[in-house]
């Protein structure tokens, strides 16, 4: 059957809009900020290889998945998945899934609205020169300072959702393509830079042997998480790339697209890893110092560099579009299905969805000073408790919303999003859609989504339950 719907939405303007736009979600703060903090915090290269092999195994094959179902479903997850479920006469309850990932797509916003937010304060910081020749107890100084302040993280935080919402909020195929065409590219030769600034410290191979030395006793630890990161960092799972393929014009290839986008995105974390860690090393930090890494480690960096100053603020600027061009993807899920479900202006629905996310995202900025003490899910010799306050163990509010998303949500949806693609869907339909020419290949990626990418997912559970 030829399907040449178009979304209400609106819809690229070529592949290339497509990848730009899918590449401009995957890249953000999960390349540049999480991956290394997590690679720093489960002890290097084994989880940089679980990484990895869930890139290529599970993460790429449900990007296809979710490309395929979204323009396919010309319609927001939901009700994509609605739609297609009842051309396959299968359950609508398939929707469920895209539901449950538009939740999670705002609860990711939520905290990652905060750290963009950081990297605003960064470039301020960098503008007037505070990490000039800064040493590594004066760097950690200043992201302490800038965490433990809450007005002045509710000050970015807000900032940064006000951009998200104002550029969704006049609709995403229009405002994403001219900024990004320039500013990625960009991104990547910064981060050039920094891995040529990483080659000088003097440490370049501890670094390297850091990301790439792999220690089989060491995977079990941080299986789960190299997972979830591997979710994470491509945006699958919550329908992000979902609605991305509804504005997918009809006669771009998926396939070929799709594993671009992986590349590019695999490309960027690891330089950013490799720029990051001997920096690390140089200045004696420790790689499991957890969320501040970037922030603490890249200034040193800049105070030494010519022009450190300017590069360093460029670099900040850099990472902050980065973090836009991601925190949009996160909401469009949401509105596309309230504009849709309830037929009131796109202006509207974003306002309250920005709303609602802001409000959570304050529990974020509050769990890095004030609140630090309420922990979360906390199992204690008395038992199990959902909120303690000052408990030993537990997560607080940030790691659980993190927890809570990157490493249950995110995995859960992409699986369902494979299965309903793999199982439910007719395997005509899917043929159709990803138009690929060789059979050979057609099955091999047909095979990766119905199979090894819901096995991959659930071994990984299991593996994660025996610990
Ligand atoms: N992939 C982005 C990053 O690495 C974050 C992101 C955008 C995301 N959309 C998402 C993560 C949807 C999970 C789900 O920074």
């Amino acid at each position: 059957m030829a399907n040449d719907k178009v979304s209400i939405h609106g819809a690229w303007a070529s592949r290339w809009v497509f990848i730009l736009a899918a590449t401009g979600s995957a890249v953000g703060l999960g390349n540049i900020w999480k991956f290394p903090y997590m690679t720093g915090m489960y002890g290097g290269g084994a989880f940089v290889a679980m990484y990895l092999l869930c890139i290529v195994l599970v993460g790429v094959p449900i990007m296809l998945a979710e490309t395929l179902i979204g323009r396919r479903g010309r319609q927001s997850p939901v009700n994509a998945m609605k739609s297609l479920a009842l051309e396959a006469g299968a359950s609508r309850h398939w929707s469920l899934a895209a539901l449950v990932g538009l939740v999670a797509a705002l609860l990711i916003l939520s905290f990652y609205s905060v750290v963009a937010g950081w990297s605003l304060d960064y470039i301020i910081g960098m503008g007037r020169g505070d990490f000039r020749g800064i040493s590594a107890e004066g760097a950690g100084a200043a992201f302490g300072g800038l965490t433990s302040d809450p007005w002045r993280l509710t000050l970015w935080h807000s900032l940064f959702m006000l951009v998200t919402a104002i550029v969704i909020g006049k609709g995403v195929v229009a405002g994403l393509e001219r900024s990004l065409r320039i500013m990625m590219p960009l991104l990547f030769v910064l981060l050039l830079v920094l891995l040529g600034y990483s080659l000088t410290t003097g440490h370049f191979m501890q670094g390297f042997d850091f990301l790439f030395h792999f220690d089989p006793s060491k995977v079990q630890d941080g299986i789960l998480a190299a997972m979830g990161h591997a979710f994470f960092t491509l945006s699958v799972g919550v329908g992000s790339i979902m609605v991305y393929g509804s504005y997918m014009p009809k006669k771009a290839s998926i396939g070929s697209t799709v594993i671009a986008v992986g590349l590019l995105d695999t490309l960027v974390a690891l330089t950013a890893g490799l720029a990051l860690f001997p920096i690390v090393f140089a200045a004696g930090l420790e790689p499991g110092g957890g969320p501040g890494l970037m922030f603490v480690t890249l200034p040193i960096a800049f105070g030494t560099i010519a022009f450190g100053q300017i590069v360093g603020l460029v670099f900040f600027v850099l990472v902050a579009i980065a973090a836009w061009s991601s925190s949009i993807s996160m909401l469009e899920p949401a509105v596309a299905y309230f504009v849709e479900r309830s037929g009131r202006s796109r202006a509207l629905v974003t306002g309250m969805l920005a709303l609602f996310c802001w409000v959570v995202g304050m529990g974020t900025v509050l769990s890095f000073n004030i609140g630090a003490e309420a922990k979360f899910f906390v199992f204690a010799e008395d038992g199990f408790h959902l909120y303690q306050w000052g408990a030993e163990g537990g997560r607080n509010f940030f790691d659980s919303i993190d927890y809570l998303t990157s490493r249950i949500l995110l995995p859960l949806g992409g699986l369902a999003f494979a299965l309903f693609a793999g199982w439910a869907m007719n395997r005509e339909a899917v043929r159709d859609e990803l138009a690929i020419k060789s059979p050979l290949l057609f099955n091999l990626l047909y095979w990766l989504v119905r199979v090894v990418a819901p096995v991959g997912v659930l071994i990984v559970f299991i593996a994660e339950l025996s610990k």
